[in-house]
């Protein structure tokens, strides 16, 4: 083995170095942080300083902007979650558990990108050429720009890149490929760093947009280091219950456009179909006259997308009462609880709590906590809120209710879908002009919400 070419193994906290792997860094303490990595040759080696590559500085203002040339699939929710287009160099991170979607996704997109004139490369590490080809005729793509080929081994890949020269490459998935300059087995974290770090370097100096296909672990995380989300310029997680046919695409990071912002598919026999019109299917199935549900108009990324939080409030069997909740943050649900029975006097603390976003949608903002709230004490009193109602805004622990960004925006979508009256903190009234067709209702303390939510009631 050449000096270069030796392997040290690397704290990922400490950056302390070992000629071995550990179980435990000897210098910091931590657990399971040493992660083998090849010796770069020592900086300076040249005997010159630097590597005597001019930089070319240039003025700020002479550099041009190629502001609209990004590439479209024709994929409007693709499209839109990667912020308008795929910008040529750029390497983007497909996330997702094992049979969301993520290679029917990238293989529909291939597909249209291809019969734009775009080569197309599609290295898979996980299927043979003929289930791809299978695949493709159920998703009806006849591209002949689109290459297929199976390999797992990145130096096999780079020759093939330098014969084929796409115009845009895919990798599904990165914990399949391989460099044989480390000993570790794909799939370890070395293996993963290194190899996204050599296809990103040829992604930058050949000016050809990729995508790696990651897998994501039990935790939630995208398997191989929390590097591989920084070194990349896009992150796209697939969400979605394999047990419902939606699926979201969600750009959690995005050098190129706003982070959050989703695309909505549907799952069918022929692939992933778009959602034009999220809010519509998250309230298809709404009960009507039900206690505990309440449609929040949430937003996500810069689309307004309505959802609907169910909440049930019983008494409970067992000892220590059960609190569930499918699509928000348990811990948000245990702190309102916990400020409806301080601020309302309703005790739940007894009850169980189960609390449920329809569609099997996430909402991780505060913007849903009077919509949470309403539903609590809305199956809580077993009593229905009107069903032409939203609500949304932040609650605080003093039971405040404080206002949120866009509530025009929000309220708009609301309209949109036939819904005529709105609760939203009296700070946020300001922000909103008059519209015809709906009534919008400042609330200032959950004190209030009963009143509000049952007014002319007993
Ligand atoms: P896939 O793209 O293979 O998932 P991933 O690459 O994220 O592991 O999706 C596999 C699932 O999608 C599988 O359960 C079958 C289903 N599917 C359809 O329902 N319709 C289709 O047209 C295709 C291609 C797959
Ligand atoms: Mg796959």
């Amino acid at each position: 083995m050449k000096k270069q070419d030796r392997v040290v193994y690397v704290c990922q906290a400490c950056g302390h170095q070992a000629p071995k792997w550990m179980g435990r860094c000897p210098d910091c303490s931590e657990w399971d942080t040493l992660v083998e990595e090849r010796t770069a040759p020592a900086p300076g080696r040249s005997g010159r300083p630097g590597t005597g590559v001019d930089m070319g500085p240039v003025s700020l203002s002479d550099i041009s902007l190629d502001r609209e040339h990004r590439w479209k699939s024709g994929i409007a929710e693709f499209d839109r979650a990667l912020g308008g287009g795929l910008v040529p160099g750029s390497m983007v991170l497909v996330g997702g558990e094992p049979g969301i979607g993520k290679s029917t996704m990238l293989l529909q997109a291939a597909g249209r990108l291809a019969d734009q004139g775009i080569r197309c490369f599609y290295l898979s590490g996980e299927e043979s050429s003929q289930q791809i080809r299978l695949r493709a005729d159920r998703l009806s793509i006849r591209a002949d720009g689109l290459y297929v080929a199976t390999g797992t081994l990145l130096e096999d890949l780079s020759k093939t890149l330098d014969e084929l020269r796409p115009d845009l490459l895919i990798v599904d998935s990165i914990q399949t490929l391989h460099t044989d300059l480390l000993p570790s087995a794909p799939g370890s974290v070395g293996q993963v760093r290194e190899v996204a770090a050599r296809l990103m370097a040829w992604a930058k100096a050949s000016g050809t947009p990729t995508f790696l296909v990651g897998h994501v672990t039990k935790e939630g995380a995208i398997a191989g280091p929390k590097v591989l989300e920084h070194m990349v310029d896009t992150v796209l997680y697939f969400e979605g219950d394999r047990s419902h046919a939606f699926r979201i695409l969600r750009s959690v990071k995005n050098r190129y456009g706003p982070t959050n912002e989703i695309g909505v598919f549907e799952m069918t026999e022929a692939g992933l179909t778009e959602v034009g019109n999220p809010s519509r299917i998250f309230l298809e199935e709404r009960p009507e006259g039900a206690s505990g549900s309440v449609v929040i108009p949430c937003l996500e990324g810069t689309r307004p997308v309505l959802v609907e939080v169910q909440a049930l409030v019983g008494p409970s069997p067992l000892g220590v009462p059960r609190r569930t909740a499918i699509g928000v943050d348990p811990n948000r649900i245990s702190l309102l609880v916990a400020v409806i029975g301080k601020r309302m006097g309703m005790e739940m603390g007894g009850q169980d709590i189960f609390v449920n976003v329809a569609g099997g949608l996430r909402v991780d903002e505060p913007a849903a906590d009077l919509g949470i709230v309403s539903a609590l004490i809305s199956s809580h009193l077993d009593t229905p809120v009107p069903l032409d109602m939203v609500a949304f805004g932040e609650v605080g622990l003093a039971g405040e209710i404080r206002g949120v960004s866009q509530p025009e925006v929000r309220i708009k979508e609301a309209l949109k879908l036939g819904f005529g009256r709105c609760l939203l903190s009296r700070g946020n009234m300001s922000g909103v002009g008059a519209m015809d067709g709906m009534v919008v209702q400042g609330i200032e303390s959950v004190v209030q919400l009963t009143d509000l939510l049952w007014a002319g009631r007993a």
